[in-house]
């Protein structure tokens, strides 16, 4: 079967993965995410299962729609599934840093007739920087929320030989209570936005 999956995840989360095998194709050719409302990004096309992300790889930009296959051989040899498991491997890289989702597993799901790589993972709960930058903050709270993006940013260099340019807008997940800012989460390592550094 063409999966990996990480192993410190447990048997639970694992077995309602393992159960999800198509997707809507409704909510596909929307090019939404989860809820319908934030529209995915160019690289994937985002649905949710109660506590579980998942991200499906197409791997092309606007209406173009390239990626995806038609069988799990030819899927397994694009570049689409490769993409999906470099991506992986960074989430799985970064994963103790706490601030970034914790990679589940990568496998297969069919989206009408086509396979499409999906990356499980940690759903983040909270609102996007996007949206959230144009709520009312004090000067102190900008001050503080460009300090912690800065400081994260720092931290995945420094121990994990990681950048995310692509760290703003809509992939930052702020969790908050009204105007204040209780922590935030970074997102979407797609690998042509992430250097890394060999190590
Ligand atoms: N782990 C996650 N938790 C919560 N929302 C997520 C998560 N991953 C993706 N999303 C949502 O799906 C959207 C698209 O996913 P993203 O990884 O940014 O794909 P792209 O590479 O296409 O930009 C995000 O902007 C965000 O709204
Ligand atoms: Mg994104």
């Amino acid at each position: 079967m063409l999966q990996i999956f990480n192993p410190i995840v447990s048997e639970k989360i694992l077995q309602k993965i393992s159960s999800v095998r198509r997707l809507s194709l409704r909510r596909y050719k929307q090019g939404l995410s989860y809820n319908g409302k934030i529209p995915a990004g160019a690289y994937g096309v985002y649905f949710k299962k109660g506590s579980i992300g998942i991200k499906v790889v197409h791997g092309s930009f606007g209406a173009l729609r390239v990626g995806g296959s038609k069988s799990l051989e030819t899927l397994q040899r694009s570049k689409v599934w490769n993409d999906a498991i470099r991506e992986y491997n960074i989430l799985k890289r970064i994963e103790l840093s706490g601030f970034t989702p914790i990679p589940y597993v990568v496998k297969p799901v069919q989206i009408g007739k086509i396979y499409f790589p999906a990356i499980f993972m940690e759903h983040i709960k909270g609102v996007p920087l996007s949206k959230f930058g144009r709520r009312d903050l004090t000067f102190q709270e900008r001050v503080r929320l460009e300090g912690l993006i800065s400081r994260y940013q720092k931290k995945l260099l420094t121990k994990y030989g990681v950048i995310n340019y692509d760290a703003y807008g809509s992939n930052i997940i702020i969790e908050h209570k009204g105007n204040q800012i209780l922590s935030l989460k970074i997102i979407d390592f797609s690998p042509e936005q992430v250097y890394i550094e060999r190590r």
